[in-house]
Parts: structure tokens; sequence; C-alpha cells
């Protein structure tokens, strides 16, 4: 029989028990609290996602929390049944776990759980596909718009994965809801900017491209998404070029290598490639447009109207004015 979950994490209010299930995902060991060391990790539920920092009993040591993160740690994306108090905390409001942490060291079964309460996704996948979709239809070219429909085609788990592990777009389908954000800014810049000539079809192209390696990053763990191995080793970029590398006898000379140099610079003035066409510098902008205002918006969400506060995402002060009627 599934165990009940009558918790959500929306239904989370400050200063109160939280006694529910919830998918543990993002562990990692903190130094500081009254062990020497902490856990802070991500809590998740169809509803959304909660910061919970995991203190220890009283009782317990520093050798207590490093089991119970290695524990966590190779259980990502798995249920937990959590024992908490909620709390604000420097405007955010978080769940703090300290006697309760027995129930931490194993996961529920799989099978004991219902599927539905935990899969989270904010945004329609079959509207962010049909949108990805009737993007690529734009290219006129048919070599191109056969090249990236083929990518994106081949491309497993495109529509399913994140776009990050804690920032931007970390949720199911947010992969492909920011290919769709890229590709739409991108081309209403170009529309807005009517004194420059672009490429259209290889805009497009690059802004659908720009960040296909992430499939690569993420392999499912339990109900959630994990960044594997392949991630911190190589990145996205060089996974992306493999990918689009198998498709090149589709283009003609020089198509090829513009839409590649999109894949290669789109991290802009940081990146080893820099920007080197007009096409390059539009994904660049539209990548960095919807990564920000994602990062901005979910460190908001955070925080009280009329309150300030440190965003993590954003890795800078926020603040949420008081809504207008
Ligand atoms: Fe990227
Ligand atoms: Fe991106």
């Amino acid at each position: 029989m599934n165990i009940m979950k009558d918790l959500f994490i929306s239904d989370i209010k400050p200063n109160t028990s939280v006694n529910s299930i919830f998918i543990v995902e993002a562990p990692s060991l903190r130094n500081g609290g009254r062990h020497g060391k902490y856990i802070n990790c991500t809590l998740s539920d169809r509803t959304g996602k909660i910061s919970c920092r995991i203190w220890g009993r009283n009782s317990g040591g520093a050798e207590e929390i490093e089991r119970i993160f290695n524990g966590l740690n190779s259980n990502v994306g798995s249920v937990f049944h959590v024992f908490g108090e909620s709390e604000t905390y420097n405007n955010e409001l978080l769940v703090r776990i300290t006697d309760g942490v027995d129930s931490l060291t194993e996961p529920l079964n799989e099978e004991s759980v219902s599927p539905e309460n935990f899969e989270y996704t904010p945004f329609d996948i079959g509207k962010i596909r049909a949108g990805i979709t009737s993007c690529i239809l734009k290219i006129e070219d048919p070599s191109i718009r056969d090249f990236v429909g083929s990518i994106i085609g081949d491309a497993d788990g495109f529509f399913e994965k994140p776009a990050a592990r804690k920032k931007h777009h970390a949720f199911r389908g947010g992969l492909a809801l920011h290919t769709l954000e890229v590709a739409g800014i991108a081309l209403t810049n170009r529309d807005r900017i009517e004194s420059i000539s672009f490429d259209r079809d290889i805009l497009i192209a690059g802004a659908v491209l720009h960040d296909i390696g992430k499939c690569r990053s993420f392999d499912r763990k339990g109900f959630g998404f994990s960044a594997n191995a392949s991630y911190s080793l190589l990145g996205h970029i060089t996974p992306g070029v493999q990918m689009v590398e198998r498709h090149r006898d589709k283009l003609e000379n020089g198509v090829f290598e513009q839409i590649l140099h999109i894949i290669q610079s789109h991290h802009g003035q940081y990146g080893e490639i820099k920007p080197q066409t007009i096409e390059a510098w539009a994904v660049h902008f539209a990548d960095n447009m919807s990564a920000t205002l994602h990062e901005v918006s979910e460190d908001i969400e955070r925080i009280g109207f009329g309150e300030s506060g440190w965003g993590d995402k954003s890795g800078g002060p926020v603040f949420r004015p008081e809504s207008r009627k």
C-alpha cells in the first residue's frame, strides 16, 4: 500500500513542524553548526522545492552528519520521511532537521509512494515540445532544418532533463523550456533590431542547440535527475560539440562551423572562445537573459513582499517589491 502524503512543499508555513515524505536532492556537506559540519540539501515534491539544513541531534557528532550525508548522496532523487521544523532564515523559508535524522539513513521503497506526488515540473512539457517543434519549422533552409531536427530527435531526454543542478531551470523539462526561451528571445531581438542583418536560420539553429550537451549531463535517479561525472569533468559544451559533429555531413561547408561556433562561444566574454558573429552574440545575450531572470525570480519567490535578501541562485542581493493591486 502506498504511504500517504498529506503535507506538500507549497503548504509549509514558517515555524511549524514538518512531518511528510519528500525527495531529497543536491546534498552538500558544509562546515559550521554545533558539530562543525551540517548538510545543505533541497526537498522537493510535485508542488515545488524548499531548502533544508540538517544540523543533527545534540548527542550526534560530525561522524553522524557525514554518515547521513554519504547515505543521502548515494540516494539522490529518492523519497525520505522528513521530520523537522520550518523556519525563516535571511528571509528564506527553509526546513531544519535536528532530532529527526534517523529517517534519513534509509530511503522509502519506490513502490511504496505515488509517483504523481513527486514529479515536479512547473510548466507543461507538451506545450514546450510543441514550441520547440514550431521553432525548428521556422528554419527555411531544409538542410539546416533537418540537421537541427535530427539532433533534437537523437538527444536522449531533451524534453525531460533539467538545465542545471541548482541554478536556473533546475526542474524536469527545464532544459527544453530554457532552450525555447533562448530561441524566442534571440528571434524577438533580431526582429527589433532591423538595421542589422542576421542569418535567421543560423540564429535559430544555434539557439536550439546551444545547450544540447546538457542531455548528457543528467541521469534519472529516483524521481529526479542528478548530474553525472561527465558534467563535472567535461561541462556541457564538449558533449554538445560531439553530438552535433555526428550530423555535420548534412550541412554545407561553413554553415556547420557557424552553428558550432555559437555552441562553443555561448558563455560570452568568460568562455574560452568569445562570440565572433552577430548570431553568436545574440544567442549569448538571450541565454544570459533567460538564465538570469529565472535565477532572480526564484530568489525573489523565497522572500516576503517588501523584503530584501541574498539570492543564492543569482549570487547577489534581491528585493521583492510590495505587490501593486
Ligand atoms: Fe550553456
Ligand atoms: Fe543556456
